[in-house]
């Protein structure tokens, strides 16, 4: 992974946004990225309820201050717009295996950030030598499948019904889409 400061980049509708490294003094703001996606109620399976800011910043800073990852950052305006996170499993049977996560904020959506996220992540995964790259998606986030399938991650299947979430008109459950991405399969994707 060669992005050891930050890189400049355009966005499709030319605003000015930089790819960086996460830095421990970023875990304030992306928990405040993460809450405000996560009060959207749509795209991320914890409710805002669950989790209290000031704990998951001190959980963010930990991760980024975990040299097993990585996590990058999308800074516009001197705000995080976005941000990706790979976490290493620590069991020595599946310490080949990373898991992503990302998220952008609304307003910089659909303008190619989160696919250059994925991308920077990916390189970074493969130059880790990891093996594989998983996630997990709601089925019906059709936007993020697509940023997924496009960088060349596959279906692995579909667990039913993996969550309880609590609605306004009561309860309901939701499916939860298993994707892979394989650096040492990986013709497919850009
Ligand atoms: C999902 C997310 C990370 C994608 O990042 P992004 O910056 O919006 O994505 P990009 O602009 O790079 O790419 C979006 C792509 O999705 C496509 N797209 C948008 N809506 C779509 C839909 N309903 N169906 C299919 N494709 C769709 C766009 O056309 C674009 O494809 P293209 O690059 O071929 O034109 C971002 O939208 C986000 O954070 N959403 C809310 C949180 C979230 O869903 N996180 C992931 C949880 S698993």
């Amino acid at each position: 992974m060669t992005i050891t400061s930050g890189e400049a980049r355009t966005a499709s509708d030319g605003r000015r946004w930089t790819l960086r490294p996460a830095r421990p003094t970023d875990a304030r703001a992306l928990a405040d990225l993460f809450a405000a996606v996560r009060r959207e109620g749509r795209w991320l399976i914890t409710p805002p309820a669950a989790v209290s800011e000031p704990s998951e910043a001190f959980f963010i800073g930990e991760m980024i201050r975990d040299a097993s990852g990585v996590s990058l950052v999308a800074e516009a305006d001197g705000e995080a717009v976005g941000n990706v996170m790979i976490s290493v499993d620590r069991n020595l049977v599946t310490d080949h295996v990373g898991t992503l996560s990302i998220c952008v904020a609304d307003g910089w959506r659909e303008v190619g950030i989160g696919s250059a996220l994925v991308a920077a992540a990916k390189t970074w995964a493969g130059g880790r030598g990891l093996v594989k790259v998983a996630l997990a998606v709601f089925p019906d986030n059709e936007r993020a499948i697509a940023v997924y399938e496009h960088a060349g991650f596959v279906r692995e299947g579909l667990r039913r019904r993996q969550y309880r979430i609590r609605a306004a008109g009561g309860e309901e459950y939701r499916d939860e889409l298993l994707m892979a991405w394989f650096p040492d399969e990986a013709d497919a994707g850009s």
